[in-house]
């Protein structure tokens, strides 16, 4: 038999794919369920115009994956899972699309638990946290995190220490040479933590009013969005888009620690071994940036979300980023690759507890 979808949930082993229609309201929408040893099942959702429905399933399978591995390197008691919704956001996005698609997450039971990602937003959590308690991101008022950037930046805050102590053998920011690229929500608030700490920050962005902004917010110096990758910093921060690690930039990087929230930086893995060649820390993209979905998971707690214990599980980001670079150091491998033997040794050692319990070996 030839599969497609079949072939590719083999290759790493995918639990469900869960196809979600409903004809009057133009929901299309694919729930992935990757792996949930750890618990259930945990991602956000994406509202993306794809151009075909193969994108759309091959974009949710990876996602779904990488939540895997990101919350089982952040110590959560739960699996990986995505959501994507085949849809403009700006145009396709309603009440009703939203409540109906919160209904077939309701459906599951509690296998999939959810939040904001990109092309959704906190309000419309609020929309569908109506029809389903399994949408956990939702506004502070409704027993939730509220937004998640503030905890996110902290959590690369901590990975920056982690680096900074191995590299420097202190991981106190004062006095480093820091260029942080993108002072969105998440870049803004790490700076906040860097200048506050006494950092010498650089920053950029391509919204010029905006860097000019915080640049006066914080003292900090602004440059060029096309120059903050090349200067000569003890770290480069990418806090903007993906894949800003490539064959163009790696050339020019002038850094020894690379430690953002971007997702996917690394164009290509290749660039992760070639970031370790060149002896420059790499601080994996989802260790570091794990905050937000750490507060996610916080509010299933009972009693419902809490600041400090949250805060406290994001600070751990500290320690395990420590850890990534012990597993590199001790099998002399890049801490891209690092992160992921972390992540699969949980995952392991987890299965075997509850083979224990299910009175297995
Ligand atoms: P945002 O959209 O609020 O901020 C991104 C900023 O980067 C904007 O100010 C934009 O003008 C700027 N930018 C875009 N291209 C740029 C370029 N070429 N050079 C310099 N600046 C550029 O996004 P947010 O929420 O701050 O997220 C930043 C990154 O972190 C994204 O990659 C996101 O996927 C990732 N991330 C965010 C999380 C969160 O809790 N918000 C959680 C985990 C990852």
């Amino acid at each position: 038999m030839n599969s497609f979808i079949f072939s590719s949930m083999e290759q790493y082993d995918y639990e469900n794919i869960v196809f979600c229609q409903e004809k009057t309201l133009g929901l299309k929408a694919i729930i992935v369920i990757h792996d949930t040893t750890l618990g259930p099942a945990a991602g956000g959702i994406r509202m993306w115009p794809y151009e075909t429905e193969q994108e759309a399933i091959n974009d949710a399978l990876r996602l779904a994956r990488g939540m895997t591995y990101k919350n089982a390197a952040a110590g959560l008691a739960c699996g990986g899972g995505k959501c994507v919704i085949i849809g403009d956001p700006k145009r396709d996005k309603n009440e009703a699309l939203l409540r109906g698609l919160a209904r077939f997450i309701q459906r599951l039971g509690g296998i999939f638990l959810t939040g904001v990602d990109v092309g959704t937003t906190l309000q419309d959590m609020e929309v569908m946290r109506q029809e389903s308690p399994y949408i956990v991101t939702v506004p502070e008022s409704w027993g939730g995190p509220g937004d998640s950037a503030g905890a996110t930046a902290f959590g690369v805050f901590q990975g920056i220490r982690a680096c900074l102590k191995e590299r420097f053998g202190s991981p106190l920011p004062q006095g480093r040479a820091i260029a942080v690229q993108g002072v969105g929500a998440v870049g803004k608030e790490l700076v906040r933590y860097l200048a506050e700490t006494g950092a010498m920050v650089t920053i950029a962005d391509i919204d010029q009013e905006k860097a000019q902004a915080v640049g006066a917010q914080y003292h900090v110096n602004v440059a060029a969005p096309e120059e903050i990758h090349r200067l000569d910093v003890d770290v480069y921060s990418p806090c903007a888009m993906g894949a800003v690690l490539n064959d163009r930039s790696l050339e020019e990087l002038r850094c020894k620690i690379v430690c953002g929230s971007a997702n996917n930086q690394l164009a290509e893995d290749r660039h992760g071994d070639m970031l370790y060649q060149k002896e420059i820390l790499y601080a994996p993209d989802y260790i570091v940036s794990a905050g937000g979905v750490i507060c996610g998971m916080d509010s299933m707690n009972p009693g419902g979300f809490n600041r400090q214990r949250a805060m406290e599980k994001v600070a751990q980001i500290y320690r395990t980023m420590g850890n990534v670079i012990a597993i590199s150091q001790a099998q002399n491998i890049p801490t891209y690759r690092a992160a992921d033997v972390l992540a699969e040794q949980r995952i392991a050692s987890v299965r075997q507890a509850k083979s224990i319990a299910m009175g297995g070996a």
